[in-house]
C-alpha cells in the first residue's frame, strides 16, 4: 500500500519525522524509511545552537547541511529547528550581558537562518522554543532572566529580516489541548500579531503519554489558533507507554496517534504532522523518561507497529 507520504500529499498535508544523523549516514533501514515514508524532516539536534555555534560566531554547519542534502535529494521539505531555546545552548551564550546577548541573537539568526534563506528545501523555522512554564507564566530562562520578554519579537523580526519567505513558528509543548498553558501561547500570539511581530505559524510539540490520557480539546485548540491567522502544526510527536510493551499498549497508543492525525485533518490550517523519531530504535524517550518507552511508529527492528497502521489509515 501506498507511502505515508503519498497519503498525506493527497490531504495536502506534510507527514515528517525528526532525524538523528548518524543513522541517516549509517544505517540503509534507517535512511529508507526516512526517505520512503516522509516528505519533511527535522534535524533532532544538529541545527540547535550547541551544534551550529559552538563558540562564538564559529559556525558548525556539517549536520545542518547533511539534513538539508538528504531533504533535497528525496524531495522533502526542512522545519529548521530551533533558533532560540533554554536547553542545547552554549554557555558563552549564557554569559553574556543583556546587550551582547541581544547581538548575539541577531547574529545567531542572521547567519543560522540566512545560510538557507536562498535554499528551497528549508521553508520554516522554530524560532523560539518552550518559552512558557506549564502553568502559563513566562519561564524564567537565562533569556528571560536577562532580557525580559523582548527577546521574543526580537527573535522574530531576526528571522523575518533573514529569510522574508520563511514561515516562523513558536513552538511548545503540552499546549495540544485546551489549558493554562495553551490559553498563555493563544494570548502571546495574538499580542505579538496586534504589533505586527512576524509569528506565521505555531508549533504544538505533542509529546504525548498513553497514561496521561489524551488532551482535551485539540481540534478546538488548534481551531482557535488558526482564527487568529496563524498556520498551525504538529511538530514533535510521539506517543509513549510505560515499559514493557503489549498488545493493549500498542493498540491504545495506535487510536492517538489516530487521534493526532484526525485532529489536523479537521483544521484547514494545520499544515501537517511531524514525528519526533520513527524508528524506537532511535528515540529520545527511554533516555529522558524512566520506564517509559516505545514511543514511535516502528519498532527498533524497524517492524510496522500498529501505530503506522492507524497513521496510513487516518491520512
Ligand atoms: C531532544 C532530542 O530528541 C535529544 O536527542 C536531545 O538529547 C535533547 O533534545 N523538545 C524539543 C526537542 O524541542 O528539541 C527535544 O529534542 C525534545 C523536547
Amino acid at each position: 500500500s501506498a507511502s505515508l507520504r503519498e497519503h498525506a500529499a493527497a490531504r495536502g498535508k506534510f507527514i515528517g519525522a525528526a532525524v538523528a544523523t548518524s543513522p541517516l549516514a549509517n544505517e540503509t533501514s534507517y535512511r529508507n524509511i526516512a526517505a520512503t515514508e516522509f516528505n519533511q524532516i527535522t534535524a533532532e539536534n544538529v541545527m540547535k545552537w550547541d551544534t551550529t555555534e559552538p563558540s562564538q560566531n564559529q559556525f558548525n554547519w556539517t549536520g545542518a547541511d547533511a539534513v538539508v542534502d538528504f531533504a533535497t535529494q528525496n524531495n522533502q521539505q526542512v522545519h529548521g529547528h530551533t533558533l532560540v531555546w533554554h536547553n542545547q545552548t552554549p554557555n558563552w551564550v549564557q554569559n553574556l550581558s543583556a546587550t551582547d546577548m541581544r547581538s548575539a541573537i541577531q547574529n545567531h539568526i542572521a547567519k543560522v537562518v540566512g545560510r538557507y534563506a536562498a535554499n528551497p528545501t528549508v521553508v520554516s523555522w522554530d524560532v523560539v522554543n518552550e518559552v512558557f512554564d506549564d502553568n502559563g507564566n513566562m519561564r524564567n530562562s537565562f533569556w528571560y532572566q536577562k532580557l525580559g520578554d523582548t527577546y521574543i519579537a526580537d527573535a522574530f523580526r531576526a528571522a523575518r529580516a533573514a529569510d522574508p519567505d520563511a514561515r516562523l513558528c513558536i513552538n511548545d509543548y503540552n499546549v495540544e489541548g485546551v489549558n493554562a498553558k495553551s490559553t498563555a501561547m493563544y494570548n502571546l500570539v495574538r499580542t505579538l500579531r496586534a504589533q505586527n511581530v512576524p509569528v506565521d505559524c505555531v508549533g504544538f510539540q505533542g509529546h504525548l503519554a498513553t497514561q496521561y490520557g489524551f488532551p482535551g480539546q485539540v481540534q478546538q485548540n488548534l481551531q482557535r489558533f488558526a482564527d487568529l491567522g496563524v498556520q498551525v502544526r504538529f511538530t514533535e510527536i510521539d506517543i509513549r507507554i510505560q515499559m514493557p510493551r503489549d498488545a493493549a499498549k500498542d493498540a491504545q497508543q495506535a487510536t492517538y496517534y489516530r487521534d493526532v492525525v484526525n485532529a489536523c485533518l479537521a483544521v484547514t490550517q494545520c499544515a501537517g504532522i511531524t514525528l519526533w523519531g520513527f524508528t524506537d530504535k532511535y528515540s529520545w524517550v527511554p533516555d529522558t523518561f524512566p520506564s517509559e518507552g516505545a514511543a514511535l511508529i516502528y519498532d527498533a527492528n524497524y517492524a510496522k507497529k500498529p501505530a503506522y497502521t492507524a497513521v496510513h489509515d487516518a491520512l
